[in-house]
């Protein structure tokens, strides 16, 4: 028996910006069913790359992350489960069982379920703080304003931007990292010697390549002996996707669970999105199988109204193909990436990397693949136009200051 547009009920798993963007893109696609979103966390659904940036450095209130005012989810009829952790997925009779024994039934399911912090896998661990959700946001904005020396274990997005905050609030503050450059899962060593330089500068001290042994009540004991003083320890050495329900239910992982071109996993009613989900991608490193998973609010939201779509428009037959896009902000610097820069052989420079306003173009095989930009958000834009429409520019017309890549 087919089920009406007014029957269909969707539940989505994840109030994060992915879930919190399905609910909204499905009520403005003119979905007519019924929508779930089933939120762990006891806020409605909010913002999180604040609370590593503006939040932190105390120019923002949490009261400004809110996505929506409460009285939107019941405008639109979107039932909102605040406190509610979905603990079985049971494919068969299709619904969700929750934690305090209600069951949901879906027509389509949504996995936004994100990703959750990677433990420091050492000796006094339970002494650093963390930094995803809103309740560690406030509890380090706290501990940071009132430490005397801040240690930052990960030199990547979020220990850098932790360091750049606890500058700005004039703390000494040391980054551990393990690699030899910094940001080096997405960005390369162009970049990463301009990090590196910009927090010199500012004054972080940076550890590099540098392994913590052990958190103790002084501070961090370092793998080469020395010790690095702090009352104030964070933790910032990436993320792990959340699979276990996905895995339970007898769906594919691989970094995080598996989807196809139109983001759907093996289970044709059962869709995973956002920085949960492993998917194909034209614009990821053929070593990867061209697939990825990315932790971005430009990969929430742009699968998030894609997904909304297909539910919307089951015929609709172009698969997903968004150009990844990311941005940091780290003193008085916007780092923005547009494409994916691994698989790279040629790099252009416009502008000027001493006066921190440029771009580096990257180039494979002659073709343009990703685009890094400094305080440069024009260029930004044009990069994003580019490589959606796959258009060709050359490397000399990259290294053309004088040209408006918007325009091309
Ligand atoms: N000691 C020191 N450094 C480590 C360790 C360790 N034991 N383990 C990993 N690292 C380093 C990595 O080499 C990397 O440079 O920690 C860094 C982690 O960087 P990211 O992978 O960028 O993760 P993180 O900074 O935690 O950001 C997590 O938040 O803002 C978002 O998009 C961002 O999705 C990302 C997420």
């Amino acid at each position: 028996m087919q089920t009406s547009a007014a029957e269909t009920s969707v539940v989505i798993v994840g109030g994060g910006q992915a879930g919190l963007e399905a609910a909204a893109a499905l009520r403005s696609q003119k979905f007519a069913g019924s929508i779930t979103l089933i939120c762990a966390e006891p806020h409605a659904p909010y913002q999180r790359p604040p609370l590593s940036k503006d939040f932190l450095l105390g120019e923002h209130e949490a009261d400004r992350l809110t996505f929506r005012e409460p009285s939107y989810f019941d405008k639109h009829n979107i039932a909102l489960l605040l406190n509610a952790k979905v603990e079985r997925i049971d494919r068969d009779s299709q619904r969700v069982h929750l934690a305090d024994g209600r069951t949901v039934a879906y027509h389509y399911l949504i996995l936004a379920v994100g990703a959750r912090n990677r433990p420091l896998p050492i000796k006094g661990a339970e002494r650093a703080l963390y930094l995803r959700s809103l309740e560690e946001a406030i509890a380090l904005r706290k501990r940071i304003a009132n430490a005397k020396h801040v240690a930052v274990i990960g030199g990547g997005f979020i220990g850098l931007e932790v360091a750049a905050a606890a500058r700005h609030y004039g703390k000494p503050v040391t980054v551990i990292e393990t690699l030899p450059r910094l940001m080096a899962r997405a960005v390369p060593a162009v970049l990463a010697d301009f990090f590196l330089d910009l927090h010199r500068r500012n004054g972080v001290e940076i550890r590099m390549p540098g392994a913590a042994a052990e958190i103790d009540e002084n501070g961090v004991m370092l793998t080469d002996g020395t010790h690095v003083a702090a009352d104030l320890v964070v933790a910032g050495i990436g993320v792990i996707p959340e699979t276990s329900l996905a895995k339970d239910a007898g769906l594919a992982l691989g970094n995080g669970i598996v989807v196809d071109p139109f983001l759907q996993t093996g289970d044709p009613r059962i869709y995973a999105i956002g920085d949960c989900a492993e998917h194909p991608c034209r614009h990821a490193h053929s070593d990867s199988g061209n697939r990825v998973r990315l932790e971005s609010v430009q990969n929430a939201v742009d699968q998030a109204k894609f997904v909304a779509m297909r539910i919307v428009k089951p015929d609709s037959s172009a698969p997903y193909r968004d150009v990844p896009w990311f941005w940091t902000n780290q003193f008085d610097v916007r780092f923005q990436m547009a494409g994916l820069s691994a698989g790279q052989d040629q790099q252009v420079v416009r502008g000027s990397i001493a006066g921190a306003k440029f771009s580096v173009f990257y180039f494979k095989a002659g073709e343009l693949i990703a685009v890094d930009s400094i305080n440069r958000l024009a260029d930004h834009m044009g990069a994003r136009k580019l490589l959606a429409a796959g258009t060709a520019i050359t490397p000399e017309q990259a290294a053309d200051e004088a040209l408006d890549l918007r325009k091309i």
